[in-house]
């Protein structure tokens, strides 16, 4: 509920395509291995999917980035691939080197996976939203999220990350029957999981589609367009008043169709976007998030504060909001972090 006692979040004015100087600022993985502060918690999880299944502890490590740089807004401490274990796929993430999942590849693989049981797995992550909307400032927004079916259907068929996509595109292009399945499973299961976050505190919802790049057109418009335009359709028709981000990582000329075709309203742009192409072409359409290269922030000096005020200059005088063009990088100097948010506070157009 808002009255006058309770102003619209800055961030959330912004994704209603109000034009805010300075814009609202988040980074995406803004909680994470740069800050001394979650690797200690971290340390004390047994394992990363502990610390996701910790309402405490996720709960503890979402704050951290709000307490040094008063973000905007909050995203939800979790990841994508708790999707996948809900639905019964094996996940597990070992030290150093990345998620590994049991690959699903055939028809039996596929049908083993199951709803049964999946917002159960996933109460854990209900209790850290419940405790993250009592717990954050009043003027920052909450950000709920899931990989989008795409990305996570190339983690369960590839069984990890993966350079080329060649068995998750090999099930896509020779027996799209079998792909369509997961993705449809997915829909499904990513729809559930976002409104019950939604229904537990998260007022908008970023869609990770990290590997959108990958695909060529035709195909972009069967795994990225077609899947997403269902989860937002899903959420703008119960639970209206919610907005949905898009992230399609990589996309390049294709963020045009996927902004006008999926009902999304805000795109995040990944570093290789040319701005002065997104403020002319998405922005009159979407709320532009975006897109400060995470090396940036590891480097610093008068490069970064250059490249702050060039995406200022080109990006706000429209809907916008501060962010990455991609996740964090462990690398990243906090006090880097500071100076960003100081910069992008300090700016008057
Ligand atoms: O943004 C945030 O602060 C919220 C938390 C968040 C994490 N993962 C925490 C995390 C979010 C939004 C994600 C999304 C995610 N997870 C994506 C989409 C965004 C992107 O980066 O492209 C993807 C592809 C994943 C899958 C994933 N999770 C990978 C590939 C890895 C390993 C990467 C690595 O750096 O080791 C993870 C683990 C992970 N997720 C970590 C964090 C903080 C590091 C785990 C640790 O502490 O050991």
């Amino acid at each position: 509920m808002t009255d006058a006692s309770t102003p619209i979040k800055p961030f959330l004015q912004s994704l209603k395509g109000n034009v805010l100087t300075p814009p609202p600022c988040w980074l995406m993985r803004q909680a994470g291995r740069y800050l001394p502060e979650y690797r200690s918690v971290r340390a004390e999880a047994n394992g990363f999917l502990d610390l996701c299944y910790s309402p405490d502890k996720a709960t503890e490590v979402t704050l951290q980035p709000l307490r040094r740089y008063g973000f905007d807004a909050a995203i939800l401490f979790s990841d994508i691939l708790v999707v996948p274990d809900a639905l019964g796929q094996a996940v597990r993430f070992q030290e150093g080197e990345g998620p590994k999942l049991t690959p699903v590849r055939d028809s039996r693989q596929i049908d083993a996976l199951t709803l049964d049981g999946f917002q159960d797995r996933l109460r854990p992550v209900f209790e850290t939203v419940s405790r993250l909307k009592t717990a954050i400032p009043t003027s920052t927004a909450l950000i709920g999220f899931a990989g989008a079916p795409w990305t996570v259907a190339t983690y369960m068929v590839e069984g990890g990350g993966s350079k080329d996509y060649l068995e998750a595109k090999a099930m896509a292009y020779g027996r799209p029957d079998l792909f369509q399945k997961i993705i449809d499973l997915l829909v499904e299961a990513t729809g559930d999981y976002l409104l019950a976050q939604i229904d537990h505190g998260a007022e908008a919802i970023q869609l990770f589609d990290s590997w959108a790049g990958a695909l060529p057109e035709d195909e972009f418009e069967k795994w990225v367009i077609s899947p997403t335009r269902r989860l937002v359709e899903r959420i703008k028709t119960e639970r209206p008043g919610i907005p949905v981000i898009g992230f399609p990582r990589g996309a390049g000329a294709l963020y045009k169709p996927f902004v006008e075709r999926t009902g999304v309203d805000a795109v995040s742009l990944d570093t290789t976007i040319p701005l002065d192409w997104a403020v002319e072409v998405l922005q009159p359409k979407v709320t532009i998030q975006g897109n400060l290269d995470p090396v940036k922030l590891v480097t610093g000096g008068p490069a970064l504060d250059a490249a702050i005020d060039r995406i200022l200059s080109l990006c706000a005088k429209g809907p916008f909001i501060f962010n990455l063009g991609h996740g964090i990088l462990q690398t990243t100097p906090p006090d880097h972090v500071a100076r960003l948010v100081e910069r992008v506070r300090a700016w008057r157009g």
